[in-house]
C-alpha cells in the first residue's frame, strides 16, 4: 500500500502577517521547480492571524502545491465561547487540515483526549482532515510506558470514528522530549512506535483504516534527518516546527521526502 507522504509545517505562535506572507511566498517559490505530482502533500499551519494573508498568497499563486492548516479549533459550531474558533470558520478561512492534541496544547491549555476526539469528529464532519498528535514525555519513556500511553491516546482520539473517517485522518507521533530540543528520536525507534500506532489503529478501527492513515514523525525534524526518517517502512512524513519557520530549511525537508 503506497501512502502519499505529508510534510506539514507547524509555525506555532510565530510570525506577524507580513512575515507570514513572505514565508509562504518563499516556500512557494522554492517548490515551483518541482513537478506537482512528485511532491508530497505540503501543508503549512500558520498562527490564526496569518491565515488570511497565507490563504490569499496561496490562492493568488494558484499553483496548488501548498495547503493550509490551523493549529487548533473548537468543536462547537458557534456561540458563547469567547476566544475560540470553530471548524466551519477555519474552513471559511481556507483551511483543509487542523492540528489537534499537540503536546503544547495538552500541557499548557489542558486539552484532553476527550476534547481531541470531539475535535476530530467536528473536523471530519466538516470535510476537513485532522492531524492528531500523540507522544510521550521523557519520564514515560524511561518508565517503559511509551507504548501503553500512546496506544491509549490513539484509541481515545479515534473513538466512534468510522473506518472511512480514520482512513482520511493523519496522526503525528511527536515524542515530547524531542520537540524543540534538537534531539531527534532515532529513526528506527520512531518507526517502531509508528508501526505500533498502526497496529493500534487496526485494532481500534480496521485493516483498511490502518493501511490508509498517514502517520508522521515530529520532533526536531531537520533537512539532515528527513531522508533517514522517510526511508523507514511506516513513517509517512513529518510534522515540522522550528525548521518550518525558514523557507530554505522547510523546502529542503520537502525535497528530502520526495
Ligand atoms: P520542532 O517542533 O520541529 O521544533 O521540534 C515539532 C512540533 O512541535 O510540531
Amino acid at each position: 500500500m503506497k501512502r502519499r507522504p505529508v510534510i506539514a509545517g507547524n509555525w506555532k505562535m510565530n510570525k506577524l502577517q507580513d512575515e507570514g506572507k513572505e514565508l509562504v511566498n518563499n516556500v512557494m517559490s522554492g517548490l515551483k521547480e518541482y513537478d506537482k505530482d512528485k511532491l508530497p502533500e505540503v501543508v503549512i499551519a500558520p498562527v490564526f492571524t496569518c491565515l488570511y494573508a497565507a490563504n490569499k498568497a496561496l490562492t493568488d499563486c494558484g499553483c496548488g502545491r501548498v495547503k493550509l492548516a490551523a493549529q487548533n479549533c473548537y468543536y462547537e459550531k458557534s456561540g458563547a465561547y469567547t476566544g475560540e474558533v470553530s471548524v466551519e470558520m477555519l474552513k471559511d478561512a481556507g483551511c483543509e487540515y487542523i492540528i489537534i492534541g499537540h503536546s503544547e496544547r495538552r500541557q499548557y491549555f489542558a486539552e484532553t483526549d476527550e476534547m481531541v476526539n470531539k475535535k476530530a469528529k467536528a473536523i471530519l464532519s466538516a470535510g476537513l482532515i485532522p492531524i492528531i498528535c500523540c507522544g510521550e514525555t521523557l519520564e514515560q519513556r524511561e518508565a517503559n510506558e511509551t507504548d501503553r500511553h500512546i496506544a491509549s491516546q490513539i484509541k481515545n482520539a479515534l473513538k466512534d470514528l468510522t473506518s472511512e473517517e480514520v482512513s482520511k485522518s493523519i496522526i503525528a507521533y511527536e515524542p515530547i522530549w524531542a520537540i524543540g530540543t534538537g534531539k531527534t528520536c532515532d529513526a528506527v525507534e520512531a518507526n517502531r512506535v509508528i508501526s505500533m500506532i498502526r497496529d493500534t489503529v487496526r485494532e481500534a478501527s480496521d485493516a483498511t483504516a490502518a493501511d490508509n492513515i498517514r502517520i508522521l514523525y515530529g520532533g526536531s525534524v531537520k533537512p539532515e534527518t528527513i531522508k533517514e526518517q522517510m526511508a523507514q517502512s511506516d513513517i509517512d512524513g513529518a510534522l515540522v516546527g522550528g525548521a518550518s519557520l525558514k523557507a530554505e530549511s522547510f523546502v529542503q525537508i520537502v525535497e528530502g521526502a520526495m
